[in-house]
């Protein structure tokens, strides 16, 4: 097994599948062009949706390129030897041209022959099936037919061997995993490829795509199937060099000195220590490249640019913890761009807009930290004279609301003082906050608009109805992108790949204009996301806590989740007319239209 590096397995991937007749494509910025279900770029196949659903891509039916992705869902986890913020994913697409058998013999190809890995350490998975889609014997047989023999090859179910989708709607399917084995014992009788005892090491998945999911939760067969696939470089790198963590490879190796020189301790030595570096290592890697991608976010309370707050936050504090009292994110910053100039150079061009960001968040944070102390140690003298020795919730909430001041943090000092935290009163205040912010996002991002006079209020509603007339006559493949109303008119962007034809504007024309005549009432009740959905709603946000919302329902017409405001009855909203449909960009379309009085 060849021993290599981040950019030795990036050349070798790509140049392998060029010479299968792939053209290689720029990975795209990380935050996604138009997705509004989620924060970031997730995997190399995200920027590739448009295409994967239909739409022509102008560099062929075979891509291959690298992609830098990031997922939040675990950022608590950070910290511990395996997770991560930021990753490489590593792919090869076929849209419409070759599907499963080939895609099986380019991934054993490039495993066994070009990175040299013994077929003896190789398992996969494939999909069982269930009632709806097929056991997979097709991609079993193939692996079978290269030379993994059966007891190698594992039947999964949706948790394990589904991909998809990206966002909330979208191509999917079922998937073939592979795995490294380790050699390292078996953790019980029922280890096997899965099992997070580390015994296994996936490191590529090809996904067999075939089906598209759909805004009400339902699946439809894809006429043209395609393949996904993904190499995620950090686990490869580790798993090729004989690494049992991804912060022991090289890719780690040049923050982690940089860190050990700030705080004079080494890596290895402690654990809480190196757990406070493998935070700082990758929190700081993800901000560069947050504050470096193309779009360019700073740090903010919204969206990514919140993300990127916490992320450096974290960061600092744990900095502090190591006993590093200096700015030194900027260090640390220089360490990222030199490592990652060449494949991701508008890392170099935003290199100064990196380093002025990260020190005026540092600064502000470690303000906030001086003034958060400062605050406890008034409030302590009050906390003193009373019987109880725990900080309420409330209390742990207004630090953190007011002054930046992270939970941990007042957990550290309450301890310090005798004093514990009511965590689980902190969780609830933060909670009820997260959903009114998450209350105003969703206004914002489906009324999308300028102010609440009639006309508007009127336009709004229309726009309802025109989604709806949408997905009646071209399908529910159709999806909000976004929305903009002025006084004058609404402007609406969906997801459909191709112009729309005059007969289908005039019956979605058609379609709304009825609606407004037959006066139907415009009915709103508060409910959670998941009972809403399951009444039909469109909705566009994922629930992680079960948050309620506003829905509203127009007649027999339209349901979805809003935040308002809307007209009570369609019949005098006037005439609708569309003016204009063209492309808005890949695979989105939009539509200006207004009601004539
Ligand atoms: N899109 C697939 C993944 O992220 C390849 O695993």
């Amino acid at each position: 097994m060849k021993k290599i590096s981040a950019d030795d397995l990036r050349k070798m991937y790509i140049d392998f599948f060029v010479s299968k007749g792939h053209s290689q494509i720029s990975g795209a910025s990380l935050i996604p062009e138009n997705d509004p279900t989620v924060l970031f770029t997730t995997a190399g196949m995200h920027p590739l949706v448009p295409y994967i659903l239909g739409a022509e891509h102008p560099q062929g039916k075979r891509l291959t390129d690298y992609q830098k992705c990031i997922r939040t869902g675990d950022i608590d986890s950070v910290g511990d030897p395996h997770h991560l913020t930021f990753f490489e994913m590593l792919g090869n697409w076929s849209l419409g041209d070759y599907f499963k058998e080939e895609a099986i013999e380019f991934s054993y190809e490039f495993l066994t022959k070009v990175l040299e890995i013994d077929p003896e350490k190789i398992s996969v998975t494939v999909f069982k099936g269930d009632d709806e889609v097929p056991r997979d014997e097709i991609a079993a047989k193939k692996w079978e037919s290269l030379g993994i023999p059966k007891e190698r090859i594992y039947y999964k179910g949706r948790e394990d061997n589904w991909w998809g989708p990206a966002g909330e709607t979208g191509p999917c399917g079922p998937d073939s995993e592979m795995f490294y084995d380790t050699g390292r014992p078996k953790c019980g009788p029922d280890c096997q490829p899965g099992c997070s005892c580390g015994k296994y090491f996936e490191i590529w998945n090809d996904v067999f795509m075939g089906y598209r999911k759909e805004a009400d939760g339902t699946y439809h067969e894809m006429e043209r199937k395609c393949i996904d696939t993904g190499m995620g470089i950090e686990r490869t790198v580790a798993v090729l060099n004989g690494k049992k963590s991804v912060y022991e490879t090289e890719i780690f190796s040049g923050l982690l000195s940089g860190i050990e020189s700030l705080c004079g301790k080494k890596y290895g030595d402690d654990e809480e220590d190196d757990k406070s570096m493998r935070i700082i290592a990758d929190h700081t890697r993800t901000s560069v490249f947050i504050l470096g991608d193309q779009k360019g976010i700073a740090p903010s309370n919204v969206g990514q640019g919140y993300i990127l707050r916490r992320l450096i936050r974290r960061a600092v504090r744990h900095a502090k913890k190591l006993g590093i009292n200096k700015p030194f994110l900027s260090e640390l910053a220089k360490i990222v761009i030199d490592q990652y100039g060449k494949p991701y150079p508008e890392l170099i061009e935003h290199r100064d807009f990196i380093d002025n960001e990260l020190a005026k968040e540092e600064e502000k944070f470690s303000d906030t930290l001086v003034k958060g102390e400062r605050e406890f140690a008034k409030m302590l003298p009050n906390l003193m004279k009373g019987n109880s020795r725990v900080i309420s919730g409330r209390l742990a909430f207004k630090l953190y609301d007011t002054y930046g001041f992270p939970i941990e943090l007042t957990q550290e000092l309450a301890k310090e003082n005798g004093f514990t935290v009511d965590v689980a009163g902190f969780n609830e205040a933060f909670e009820k906050h997260q959903e009114l912010s998450r209350a105003g996002a969703e206004q914002q991002f489906k009324g999308g608009l300028a102010d609440h006079s009639e006309q508007t209020t009127a336009l709004h509603t229309a726009t309802h109805l025109l989604h709806a007339a949408l997905r009646k006559v071209l399908g529910t493949h159709v999806g909000q992108k976004g929305s903009n109303i002025t006084a004058e008119r609404l402007r609406f962007d969906f997801t459909h790949p191709e112009p729309m034809t005059k007969e289908q504007l005039k019956e979605v024309e058609d379609l709304v204009n009825d609606a407004i005549k037959r006066d139907l009432p415009v009915t709103v009740k508060t409910e959670t996301l998941d009972e809403a959905r399951s009444e039909g709603a469109i909705a566009f946000f994922d629930s992680k806590y079960g948050e309620k919302v506003t829905v509203y329902t127009i007649g027999d017409f339209s349901k979805e989740v809003c935040g308002g405001p809307h007209v009570t009855h369609t019949g005098d909203m006037g005439h609708f007319r569309i003016l204009k449909e063209q492309s808005s960009s890949a695979g989105v379309r939009r539509i200006k239209a207004v009601l004539e009085k």
